[in-house]
């Protein structure tokens, strides 16, 4: 028999970890947020300028030269927002989506770090790759993936991407040859709150990506060495074409 204080107690920590997981979630949804919004920043930033340099300039030739590149620049805008917000916006039911279009919206979402940190990518999709997903869930989670393996690779590191259909499921793998991770590191990667990060990260980006891709009915894995030359780190997800219907629903 429990006593009343442990009942108490126990049902004080479910109404704890609810916040947390509540408060994770938003952590992960802001932060992603905030990756749109600096991939977008500096387009807009380039437009600012050329319109300045457009209003001081009396030639009009370079006038118009000023105003082109602005608007080139302003494509590049367009097409991040309308491209990544239809993908992440809120969908009532899951919806069959081509995964090499949720792969590139991740890669478009960090295409500045991966051309500052001079990443060579590689992508092997090849496949008929299409699943009936949640696409704004499955874009944070590839998203995530992405930032991770951003963080583990030197500059001019390789980071690869691969879609496959294997029977009923498509498979999704995200490697690195970053500096990888020892098996007591694998082992926790799913914790809530485990990072290796200081402060620079929160440790939740794997815990929810995880309940984001059970939430599908499907798995992820990670698989990583930190030998020396075979050093480097793989995350695979595996996603059911098909949605089963006894799937918990993504308000769950
Ligand atoms: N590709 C990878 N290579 C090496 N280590 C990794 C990789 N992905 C994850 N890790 C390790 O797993 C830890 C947990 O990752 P997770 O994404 O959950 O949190 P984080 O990246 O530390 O913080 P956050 O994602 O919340 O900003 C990381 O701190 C890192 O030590
Ligand atoms: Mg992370």
């Amino acid at each position: 028999m429990e006593s009343d204080i442990v009942r108490d107690l126990r049902s004080k920590l479910d109404i704890s970890a609810e916040a947390l997981r509540k408060a994770g979630e938003q952590a992960l949804a802001g932060r992603f947020a905030l990756e749109v919004m600096h991939e977008i920043r500096n387009p807009l930033e380039a437009v600012g300028y050329l319109i300045h340099l457009a209003h001081e300039e009396d030639d009009p030739l370079t006038v118009r030269e000023h105003l082109r590149q602005a608007n080139e620049q302003m494509a590049t805008v367009h097409q991040i927002a309308a491209q990544t917000l239809s993908l992440a916006r809120i969908l009532p039911a899951p919806m069959e989506t081509d995964l090499v279009e949720v792969a590139e919206a991740a890669i478009r979402i960090h295409h500045r770090r991966i051309t500052a940190q001079k990443i060579h990518l590689v992508r092997d999709f090849s496949e008929e790759t299409s699943a009936e997903i949640y696409t704004g869930e499955i874009l944070q989670v590839i998203s995530n993936l992405l930032a991770n393996a951003l963080d583990a690779v030197p500059d001019g590191g390789t980071i690869s991407f691969r879609l496959r259909k294997r029977g009923a499921h498509v498979q999704l793998l995200v490697a690195d040859n970053g500096q990888g991770m020892g098996p007591e590191q694998v082992a926790r990667l799913f914790e809530p709150f485990f990072t290796t990060k200081e402060n620079r990260g929160t440790g939740l980006g794997l815990a929810l990506s995880k309940k984001i891709v059970e939430r599908h009915a499907g798995t992820i894995s990670a698989r990583s060495s930190a030998l020396p030359r075979r050093n480097g780190t793989t995350f695979r997800i595996s996603l059911p074409v098909r949605r089963p219907a006894d799937a918990v629903t993504s308000a769950d």
